[in-house]
C-alpha cells in the first residue's frame, strides 16, 4: 500500500464554478477513488484561492468586503462538491490562519536560503493572471494577455524578489532526471525550453495591496498571490503548524506519490516557480504535475471574462452529476483541449449511457429474472468469448487509469459492453427461455451477460460512483471495496435480482435542443453579479435525476433587484416556424406594451391568453429568440411532466405595472 496525495488547483472566488473548474476536481476525485480502490492511502485536497487584486476588485464592484464575497462563493463550491459526491479529504481556504502559518514558514525557509532581496520592479502585469509578462509574451497591438486577451497594465514598484535565476540549472537537471515530473510530454518539453532560455528573478511581493498575507518582516509588502496560493499544497497538510506531524509528514515528506492536477494556463507557476520555491526551502518536490487542456466553447477557453461559460447547474439538474462526470472524462483526451456542446452531451448520453450501458444492464437482468425465478443464474461460466475480451479490457483499463487516460479506460469498458451485446444477440437467450427453460446453457449465457455488466460497473465506480453502484445493484452484485473485484467471476449465483428500474431514460434530442435554444427559466441559481439572462420559461427535458440544487440564499435587497410586475396580455399569437413559442404584447403600465416571447405554445392556445393577467420579469436584458426580441419573461411553474403552467393571480383586478413581491 502506498501513500498518494492528489491536489486540484485552488479556485479563485471571484467567479462561480463552471465546467472548466469542475473538470479538475472530477479528475482528482476519479483518481482518488481509483487509488483508494487499488489499496492506497489517499489524501485528496481541493480549496479556494481568496487573496489578491482580482478578488478585491470583484468584491468592491459588488459592494461587499472581500471575505464576504469569498464566503459566498466558497459555500457554492461546498454545495457543488457535495452534490457531485466529491470525496476530498481536505479543503483549504487561503484566508485560514493555518494557511498563513504555512506561507510564513515557507518564506522563512526561502529567506534563510538567501533567496530573497528587495529591488525596484517594473513590467507588464495582467491583473487577471496576477502575473508579470515580458513584452514578447503579450499579444499586439495593445499588450494583451495571452490567456485573457485583455490589455496588461504597466506596473512599477519596490518589491521583494526571489532568486529564480539560481534555480535554472537545478530545475533543468530535475526535469531531465525525472521523466514523469511534468506530464504530458509536450508540456514537459515546453517547460524545459522555457527554463533553458534563461530565468529571471521573480517578484514575490506587491506594495500597497490590502487583501493578502503581509510579507513577514517587510511592512507595506503583501505576499505575491501565487507564492501565497502554491503554499496551500503544504499548509493544508499542516506544514508550519507546531510539530508538523500531521498528514504533512506522511503525504509530503514520505516516499509516496504527490500529484498536482492543473490546467495548462497555470503550468509556469506550478512547473517552474513552485519547484524552485521548494528547492530553495529544501523541501521535497511533487512527484508529478499533470496539465490538462481547456474546455472550449465556440473555439475559445471557457472563462468568465470571455462570457462563454457552461454552468453546471442545469446539466446536473437534468441529468444528475454522474452523467456530467462521465461526459467530461469520456470526451476529453486528457492533456488536450475539448469542446463542449449541448448536442454532443445529449448524443453521448443517449448512445453510451441510455443505449449501451442502460439497455444491456436492464436486458440481461430482466431475462435472468424471468428465467431463474427473480434471481441471478445458478451456473457461472469460465470459457467463452466474453471472458477473453474481459481479461484484455481489464488490463487495458488499469493501464489507462494509471496514465490518467480516462477516455481510453472508458472506451475499453465499452468494448466489453459491445462484446457482451454481440454475444447475447448471437445466442438469443430470449428465445431459449421459451424453447428450453432454465437450462444450464441459458444460465451460462445470462451469467456471462451479467458478469460483463458487473465488470463495466466496477470499472465505472471511480468515474460515476453513484450510478455504478445502481448498476451493480441491478445486476445482483454488491459494491466492492477493492479493485480486486475487477477480475472475471464475481457475479454471485442464485441471489435475488431487484425489479429493473430505468437507469438512463432516453432523451428526445430534438425536444432537448429546442428547449435549451430558449434559455432556462429563472429557477437556475444565477451568479451574484452579471447573471446570464433568461428570456422565456421552458420546461425541463426530463424529470431531474438528482435532488434539486440547494439554491444559495440571498437577502431581500437582492431579491428586490428582480423587477416582477403585473402585466395584462393585449395580443398573443403563434411564432411562425416555431412549435413552441408564443409572441405576446403585454401592458405593464409603461408608455408602450412589451413584446415578450414564451415557450408555451404546446400547452396554451393564443386566443385563450388574450386579456390574461400574468407576472412579468421586467428588468431582464432583452434576448432574441427566432429573430424576435423578447423584452422580459413570463413566470411559469412546471407540472410533473415538465410542462409549463403560466402563473396567474387567483382573482382579477391586479393593476398592470404594479410590483409583485
Ligand atoms: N487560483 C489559481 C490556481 C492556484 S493553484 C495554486 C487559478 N484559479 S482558477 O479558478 O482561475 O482556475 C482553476 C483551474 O481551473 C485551473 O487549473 C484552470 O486551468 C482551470 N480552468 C478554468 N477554466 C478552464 C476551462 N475552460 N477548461 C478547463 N480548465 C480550466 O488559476
Amino acid at each position: 500500500m502506498g501513500h498518494f496525495y492528489v491536489t486540484t488547483p485552488i479556485y479563485y472566488v471571484n467567479d462561480l464554478p463552471h465546467i472548466g473548474h469542475i473538470f479538475s476536481t472530477v479528475v482528482a476525485d476519479t483518481v482518488a477513488r481509483y487509488r483508494r480502490l487499488a489499496g492506497d492511502e489517499v489524501f485528496f485536497l481541493t480549496g479556494t484561492d481568496e487573496h489578491g487584486q482580482n478578488i478585491e476588485r470583484a468584491a468592491a464592484q459588488q459592494g461587499v468586503r472581500p471575505i464576504e464575497l469569498a464566503d459566498r462563493v466558497v459555500s457554492r463550491y461546498h454545495d457543488l462538491w457535495r452534490r457531485f459526491g466529491m470525496s476530498h479529504d481536505g479543503f483549504i481556504r487561503t484566508t485560514e490562519p493555518r494557511h498563513r502559518r504555512g506561507v510564513e514558514e515557507l518564506i522563512r525557509r526561502i529567506e534563510d536560503a538567501g533567496d530573497l532581496y528587495v529591488a525596484p520592479h517594473e513590467g507588464w502585469y495582467c491583473a487577471s493572471c496576477e502575473t508579470f509578462f515580458t513584452e514578447k509574451e503579450l499579444a499586439m497591438p495593445g499588450h494583451r494577455c495571452p490567456t485573457h486577451d485583455r490589455p496588461a497594465e504597466w506596473k512599477s514598484e519596490q518589491n521583494l524578489f526571489f532568486r529564480l535565476s539560481r534555480y535554472e540549472k537545478p530545475l533543468l537537471e530535475w526535469i531531465d532526471s525525472h521523466p514523469g515530473f511534468i506530464r504530458p510530454e509536450t508540456r514537459r518539453n515546453e517547460v524545459r525550453a522555457f527554463v533553458a532560455q534563461g530565468l529571471r528573478d521573480l517578484s514575490v511581493s506587491r506594495a500597497g495591496l490590502g487583501w493578502g498575507i503581509p510579507f513577514p518582516g517587510h511592512p507595506g509588502q503583501t505576499v505575491y498571490v501565487w507564492l501565497d496560493a502554491l503554499a496551500n499544497y503544504l499548509s493544508a497538510l499542516g506544514f508550519g503548524a507546531p510539530g508538523e506531524d500531521g498528514p504533512y509528514r506522511t503525504f509530503w515528506e514520505g516516499d509516496g506519490e504527490r500529484l498536482h492536477l492543473i490546467g495548462k494556463d497555470i503550468i509556469r507557476h506550478h512547473c517552474v516557480y513552485w519547484p524552485a520555491f521548494l528547492l530553495s526551502a529544501g523541501l521535497p518536490l511533487p512527484t508529478s504535475i499533470w496539465a490538462h487542456g481547456w474546455w472550449l466553447r465556440d473555439q475559445k477557453k471557457m472563462s468568465k471574462s470571455v462570457g462563454n461559460v457552461v454552468r453546471p447547474d442545469d446539466l446536473i439538474e437534468r441529468f444528475g452529476p454522474d452523467v456530467l462526470r462521465y461526459f467530461l472524462l469520456r470526451e476529453m483526451v486528457f492533456g488536450q483541449d475539448a469542446s463542449f456542446s449541448d448536442e454532443g452531451f445529449v448524443d453521448r448520453y443517449n448512445s453510451d449511457l441510455a443505449n449501451d450501458l442502460g439497455n444491456t444492464a436492464s436486458r440481461v437482468a430482466t431475462l435472468a429474472r424471468q428465467a431463474f425465478g427473480g434471481a441471478t443464474p445458478p451456473e457461472p461460466c469460465d470459457d467463452n468469448p466474453v471472458r477473453t475480451v474481459a481479461l484484455a479490457v481489464i488490463a487495458e483499463y488499469r493501464e489507462a487509469m494509471a496514465e490518467l487516460a480516462f477516455q481510453d479506460a472508458l472506451r475499453a469498458l465499452w468494448r466489453l459492453l459491445a462484446e457482451a451485446n454481440q454475444y447475447l444477440v448471437a445466442r438469443e437467450p430470449w428465445k431459449l427461455i421459451r424453447s428450453e427453460g432454465p437450462s444450464p446453457r441459458l444460465s451460462r449465457i445470462l451469467w456471462n451477460g451479467l458478469e460483463a455488466v458487473r465488470l463495466v460497473a466496477t470499472g465505472l465506480l471511480p468515474v460515476m460512483p453513484e450510478t455504478a453502484a445502481r448498476v451493480l445493484a441491478a445486476v445482483g452484485s454488491p459494491v466492492p471495496a477493492s479493485l480486486d473485484a475487477l477480475a472475471w467471476g464475481g457475479t454471485p449465483n442464485g441471489v435475488p435480482l431487484p425489479e429493473p428500474q430505468p437507469l438512463f431514460p432516453r432523451i428526445d434530442k430534438e425536444k432537448f435542443m429546442a428547449e435549451i435554444a430558449a434559455p432556462a427559466p429563472a429557477a437556475s441559481p444565477a451568479p451574484p453579479a452579471a447573471a446570464p439572462v433568461p428570456a422565456a420559461p421552458v420546461p425541463a427535458a426530463v424529470a431531474p435525476t438528482a435532488a434539486a440544487p440547494a439554491a444559495a440564499r440571498i437577502d431581500i435587497q437582492r431579491f428586490m433587484e428582480v423587477e416582477l410586475r403585473m402585466g395584462r396580455v393585449l395580443t398573443c399569437e403563434a411564432v411562425p416556424k416555431s412549435s413552441k413559442l408564443l409572441r405576446f404584447s403585454v401592458d405593464i403600465g409603461e408608455a408602450a406594451p412589451r413584446q415578450i416571447l414564451a415557450g408555451i405554445a404546446r400547452e396554451y392556445r393564443p386566443e385563450e391568453l388574450v386579456g390574461a393577467e400574468v407576472v412579468v420579469v421586467a428588468n431582464l436584458e432583452p434576448a432574441k429568440l427566432m429573430g424576435l426580441e423578447s423584452q422580459g419573461m413570463l413566470l411559469a411553474a412546471t407540472d410533473p411532466e415538465g410542462r409549463p403552467i403560466l402563473l396567474r393571480p387567483h382573482k382579477p383586478g391586479a393593476v398592470p405595472g404594479s410590483r409583485v413581491r
